[in-house]
């Protein structure tokens, strides 16, 4: 069912907008409906509700989502794609000077996660190379040596909280 701004509940947020329900945005990009919650949670998009309080989708997010879809998909952590969306407006149609913006910093988002790719890959061939996996002295099991502070002893190689955050 096709709901417009002009005849919906929700016509002073985006008025003459095409509405989509979260259904028909996860038909449409692909992105479970969990997703979609969790995405308006952190608030990398936004929806309005209906007067009986069903989430609606003004349907230029699509692109929006299937930009943080690509992201995701590069690796790229969604507070650093929410970044890189930051010029982009949701409460309304965006520009091309809008998406332009954003291209702008999507290029120093890849950039970055380029650097960290490399600087990774070069450590990863020194632990090749040596296959000590000291907790001390190895650059990647111990970066900056993180774990000095929790003491002597054996050491977890991951947090709960780092994996949380990498799904994220
Ligand atoms: S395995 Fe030895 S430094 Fe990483």
């Amino acid at each position: 069912m096709l709901h417009t701004a002009e005849h919906g509940d929700c016509a002073n947020e985006y008025p003459g907008q095409e509405l989509l329900s979260i259904g028909q945005v996860s038909d449409r990009t692909g992105v479970a409906r969990s997703a979609l919650h969790y995405y308006e949670e952190i608030g990398l998009i936004a929806a309005t509700r209906t007067a009986g309080n069903q989430r609606r989708f003004p349907r230029h997010l699509l692109r929006r989502i299937s930009l943080i879809t690509v992201g995701s998909k590069l690796g790229i952590p969604l507070s650093d794609i929410k970044r890189a969306l930051a010029p982009v407006p949701m409460g309304k149609i965006p520009t091309e000077n809008d998406w332009l913006r954003a291209t702008e910093e999507w290029k120093k988002v890849l950039e970055a996660r380029r650097r960290a790719i490399e600087e990774l890959e070069d450590r990863l061939m020194g632990c090749i190379g040596c296959g000590c996996l000291s907790m001390q002295a190895c650059s990647l099991l111990n970066p900056e040596d993180q774990l000095a502070h929790e003491g002597a002893g054996a050491r977890r190689l991951e947090t709960p909280g780092a994996v949380a955050n990498e799904s994220e």
